[in-house]
């Protein structure tokens, strides 16, 4: 590694120091890390590789079986793989019960910190104790094993002992985001025919509460499936209990019994589903069973995060309702007996620089953010971060989306001082754990670029016609062996599964739906998706998803939406609109636009910006270009428009375009 220590600091400015950083192109890991790191000897990638299922039994022992599985891998049916299913296992008696008897009841499990700086300590035998009332509670409801529960929380504590409790039964969880709408919710909750939902009477965001349980009920009120909604009462805004159907969370559970023993279930057993945006509006349900699951991001978070469990403080800033919180605030943490910070609140609330302070607080020594996150704190200002201490954090790690080299080297000196290696890890909420990312102690990292494989885990790059690898230059990343936690299948809908992603290279290659390159040693950069999918700000939404919110709005004859490479949120959403007749786009349409957006999905996936639009540029079969409007969306010059059926649409988006920076000046 360059010597960075030796630049003459002070006499120069962040900004500087950053750009020189950008010549260096690997950092080793520091040899104060390698000392006490777990892994450290880059044998274990061949060990791996020598038997890749023989390495995920290994793992896969670390964990607590009712029953131990005598059988790896089952790949009679591919892609419908199986792993260890003569086991018997229990999610929730892993990241609990386990722990207590190990005699660590009194280790925390989480440090949950409130908005308006309330804190809750919550032990591993709190969990146990909680975990129990409300799986008794869900029972007393007559949930039953198989059944699918809908959770729609915000990030209270209350959120992990549900999705534990139906863990615990059997009951399949299915964790709806916060930040989307309760429409999003009734959609999720009728297509798994959810028989329970647990939800809050209000969340606060940011000093304001919002009404979440009345919004649910507006959206759910005529859904036959759903029979029961649990409510916690984290704020007392103001909500009606309907009869028969409402219950308070804290009142089932007083009523409810102490001890409920885990189900011993087959290792196969569906834990969750896990909706997800893909190429059409129709959200993908993205199933993941007990054993497999568990083996993979217990495994992965020991070794990507070096996880000391006695003496690190683990801190995941993604929110529950995304597979990063599933995967890596409650099962990997928890399997794993680690102690968390779990924080309710919006990174600039109430101050810019919470984090940090929380941080320092509770002494936090591994931090997994996305890199949009780091992006805003580069913008805010190193002063916000410069007034706390973080001596004693010693690993970052980034998901969601490729992290620019500027914000890679701006999170390596300003919150790791420089000593802490970063991981970068590439997966998906169909990979369920992490798949590419540097072993901290052991490979050597290069900013943006999310390395190699995790041990046991095999990826390519190939061309998009014959699927053959290529050594050069960009192609489509595949994974090309069974992983355990891999998704099973798409929720009932086992063809869909097929279609998006064994069906391109045949039933044992996975196609990411990613676009990626190797370079000459190896090393995979992730480009970025190849379907209709946006990523904005972290949160994958489907292009098909916001243009069907759009075009529901009575004006709107059509839409095409595209993803726009933004500064701040990675992906902004910009959307061209043709209206019905007459009518002109005006200020007003804009925001009513925007708001049918925030009701339909969410308020993160309301379009950045609106572009009118006469016509669409269409091929001659109809199929809209999407290539030709991200390009004059981004004022480039247009490309061959000879296949358009009408050439003439583009000149008109492109006056539109001018007329619009023309305003903006
Ligand atoms: C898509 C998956 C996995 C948790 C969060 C998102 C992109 C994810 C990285 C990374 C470059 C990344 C990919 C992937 N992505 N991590 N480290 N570098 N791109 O889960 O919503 O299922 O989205 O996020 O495009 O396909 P998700």
């Amino acid at each position: 590694m360059t010597d960075t220590e030796a630049t003459p600091a002070g006499d120069e400015t962040l900004e500087q120091q950053l750009e020189e950083m950008l010549e260096i192109e690997t950092f080793d890991p520091p040899e104060s890390f390698v000392e006490h790191a777990l892994l450290s000897d880059s044998a274990v990638y061949e060990e791996a590789d020598a038997d890749w299922k023989g390495w995920w039994v290994k793992q896969a022992k670390e964990l607590h079986w009712f029953t131990e599985p005598t059988k790896d891998l089952n790949d009679s049916d591919p892609p419908f793989y199986k792993w260890f299913e003569d086991g018997k296992i229990n999610a929730s008696y892993n990241c609990v019960d386990r722990h207590v008897e190990a005699g660590n009841g009194d280790r925390v499990a989480f440090y949950w910190h409130g908005e308006e700086g309330e804190s809750r300590e919550i032990t591993y035998a709190d969990l146990h104790r909680d975990v129990q009332k409300f799986a008794n509670a869900l029972k007393d409801l007559g949930i039953e094993k198989g059944d699918v529960v809908g959770i729609y929380l915000p990030m209270i504590p209350e959120v992990a002992v549900a999705m534990l409790a139906c863990a615990r039964i059997g009951a399949i969880h299915n964790v709806v985001f916060g930040g989307f709408s309760a429409d999003s919710v009734k959609e999720r909750m009728e297509i798994a025919e959810a028989k329970a939902l647990v939800t809050v009477d209000g969340a606060r965001r940011k000093g304001k509460t919002a009404p979440v349980k009345q919004q649910v009920d507006k959206a759910v009120s005529d859904l036959d499936s759903l029979k029961h909604i649990v409510v916690v009462q984290a704020t007392n805004a103001d909500c009606e209990m309907q009869d028969g159907r409402d219950v308070w969370y804290h009142e089932i559970c007083d009523a409810a019994d102490d001890e409920c023993p885990a189900e011993e279930l087959e290792a196969e057993h569906p834990l969750y589903i896990l909706y997800s945006s893909g190429s059409t509006a129709a959200p993908k349900g993205i199933l993941h069973t007990t054993g497999g699951y568990l083996t993979g991001v217990a495994a992965t978070h020991r070794y990507v995060f070096d996880l000391k469990p006695e003496s690190d403080v683990y801190w995941c800033s993604a929110d529950v309702g995304w597979v990063t919180g599933h995967s890596y605030i409650v099962y990997g943490p928890l399997a794993n007996g680690a102690t968390s910070v779990m924080f309710e609140g919006a990174p600039d609330y109430p101050h810019k620089g919470i984090w940090w302070e929380l941080c320092e607080k509770y002494k936090v020594t591994l931090f997994y953010t996305a890199p949009t996150a780091i992006r805003a704190c580069m913008k805010w200002g190193v002063e916000h971060v410069e007034k706390f201490d973080l001596s004693a954090m010693r690993l970052l790690g980034s998901v969601g989306e490729p992290i620019n080299p500027k914000a890679w080297l701006w999170y390596y000196k300003v919150i790791g001082g420089e000593r802490c290696p970063i991981v970068d890890t590439w997966w998906q909420t169909e990979t369920g754990a992490i798949m590419i990312t540097p072993l901290p102690g052991i490979v050597s990292t290069k900013p943006g670029s999310a390395t190699r494989p995790f041990p046991g885990i095999e990826a390519d790059v190939v061309d998009e016609s014959e699927g053959k690898p290529i050594d050069e230059g960009q192609g489509l990343l595949v994974v090309t062996r069974p992983w355990p936690s891999m998704l099973r299948t798409l929720y009932k809908d086992d063809e869909r599964f097929i279609e998006t992603y064994f069906s391109k290279f045949g039933k044992e290659t996975y196609l990411v739906g990613d676009a990626a390159r190797k370079d000459e040693d190896g090393y995979f950069w992730i480009i970025g998706r190849i379907d209709d999918v946006v990523n904005v700000s972290g949160h994958r939404l489907s292009t098909a998803e916001v243009e069907s919110a759009i075009v529901s709005h009575g004006k709107v004859a059509e839409s095409a939406v595209i993803g726009q490479a933004d500064e701040d949120v990675g992906q902004a959403i910009c959307a061209f609109v043709t209206l019905e007749g007459e009518t002109e786009g005006t200020d007003e349409l804009v925001e009513e636009i925007r708001a049918r957006v925030g009701d339909r999905i969410g308020k993160f996936a309301r379009p950045k910006r609106i572009i009118w639009a006469d016509d669409l540029p269409k091929t001659r079969s109809g199929k809209i270009m999407r290539r030709l409007l991200r390009d004059v969306a981004e004022g480039k010059a247009l490309g061959d428009v000879t296949t358009l059926r009408d050439p003439d649409v583009m000149q008109q988006l492109e006056g539109k375009i001018k007329e619009e920076q023309a305003s903006e000046q």
